[in-house]
């Protein structure tokens, strides 16, 4: 079973994340894991402070000579911005852990649940999300994101985005959005129609809604199905050789498989709740109307989000992947994955 835990704070001295049950035999270079991490760092609309985060990070075992071993990877990534004493007060501020997580550990520093809360925990994420991109790279399994929308814009001008975004960071304001996920070339079959834990969908929906600040999901053309006609609604099969769809409605997820066409799901993402301008909240204290910290916050989350997004969907599919066909080295899984492919292009011409 591939699962993963990460520990750290957003201030603290590092982020750790450990990757357990990833096969052996995956080639992998510090190259590869930074580069995801730059994405997710360098992504528009981000704060000040990725620009002193650098995500330096080490690799401590499971990976030999650029390659993993089969034991649990696990990834240490270091905090720049660090604080030796956090601030006691107790302001919650609206749209975050703060209140909730007070109350239900008994704590008084709102800055004790929001350093565990921030989304810089995503960071270490990525990290290994990166090891299984790789994994699904190796069996020629792409995955692409995009921003389809932000605020009420539709993304297909990146120059309009770019003074939206720029308009916003003027104002103090933070931005939503949608963005979308592709991923292409996945075997028929991965998930299961037999359990709702093992659907896929629930799956990656867990995964997706586990990241924060996204607020919606929908897989292929997800709500807009709602509105159609029940014979409008379907995927039909186009006569031929290997077998095709005319349309990709369900976005490759039927009773909680994949069917062979591309995995297609949107997601919400929220404007970010910091906002540089002040946001009221209560001193828990002293009971007083106080304005909450304002202070550096992204502009909006939805570019970095679908970076992560990518790499969370990477650790479902390579869990998927792992289970459906087994096997503790890459060369194993290579194999049957192959062996999979030859078989279904078959069935589906039969
Ligand atoms: C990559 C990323 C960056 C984020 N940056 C900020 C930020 O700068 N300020 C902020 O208030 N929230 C930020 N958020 C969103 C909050 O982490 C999130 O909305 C908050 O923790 C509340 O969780 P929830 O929206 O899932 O309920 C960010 C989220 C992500 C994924």
């Amino acid at each position: 079973m591939l699962r993963y835990l990460t520990a750290g704070e957003a201030h603290g001295p590092a982020l750790i994340g450990i990757l357990d049950g990833f096969p052996a035999g995956v080639p992998i270079d510090r190259e590869y894991v930074a580069r995801s991490l730059a994405r997710r760092r360098t992504a528009a609309g981000r704060s000040r402070r990725q620009a002193r985060e650098t995500d330096s990070f080490y690799i401590s075992c499971g990976v030999y000579k650029n390659t993993t071993t089969g034991a649990p990877v696990a990834v240490m990534l270091k905090n720049v911005s660090q604080f030796a004493v956090l601030d006691p007060s107790a302001i919650p501020r609206p749209g975050h852990a703060d209140l909730a997580g007070m109350l239900k550990y008994g704590i008084s520093a709102a800055a004790v649940i929001r350093e565990r809360a921030s989304a810089r925990e995503t960071a270490v994420r990525t990290a290994l999300g990166a090891f299984c991109l790789r994994l699904l790279e190796l069996l020629e399994i792409k995955i692409f994101s995009r921003v389809v929308k932000l605020g009420h814009l539709r993304s297909e001008d990146a120059k309009t985005i770019m003074r939206e975004l720029e308009a916003a960071a003027r104002a103090g304001r933070s931005l939503g959005g949608v963005f979308e996920i592709r991923a292409e070339n996945l075997p028929v079959g991965l998930g299961s129609h037999a359990q709702w834990d093992r659907r896929l969908p629930s799956r990656l929906a867990a995964q997706l809604m586990g990241l924060n600040g996204v607020k919606g999901l929908e897989f292929g053309s997800g709500f807009e199905l709602s509105a159609m006609k029940g014979e409008e609604a379907l995927d039909f099969f186009r006569k031929g050789s290997p077998l095709r769809r005319l349309t990709n409605l369900a976005g490759g997820l039927e009773g909680g498989m994949t069917n062979g066409m591309p995995l297609v799901l949107r997601a919400a993402v929220r404007p970010v709740p910091g906002q540089r301008i002040a946001v009221r909240s209560i001193d828990l204290k002293t009971g007083k109307t106080v304005s909450a910290a304002p202070g550096r916050s992204d502009v909006t989350a939805v570019f970095a989000s679908a970076v992560i997004a990518e790499h969370l969907l990477a650790f479902e599919l390579a869990g998927a992947v792992l289970e459906k066909f087994g096997g503790d080295s890459m060369k194993e899984i290579r194999a049957r994955v192959e062996a999979w492919r030859k078989q279904t292009k078959k069935l589906l011409r039969g």
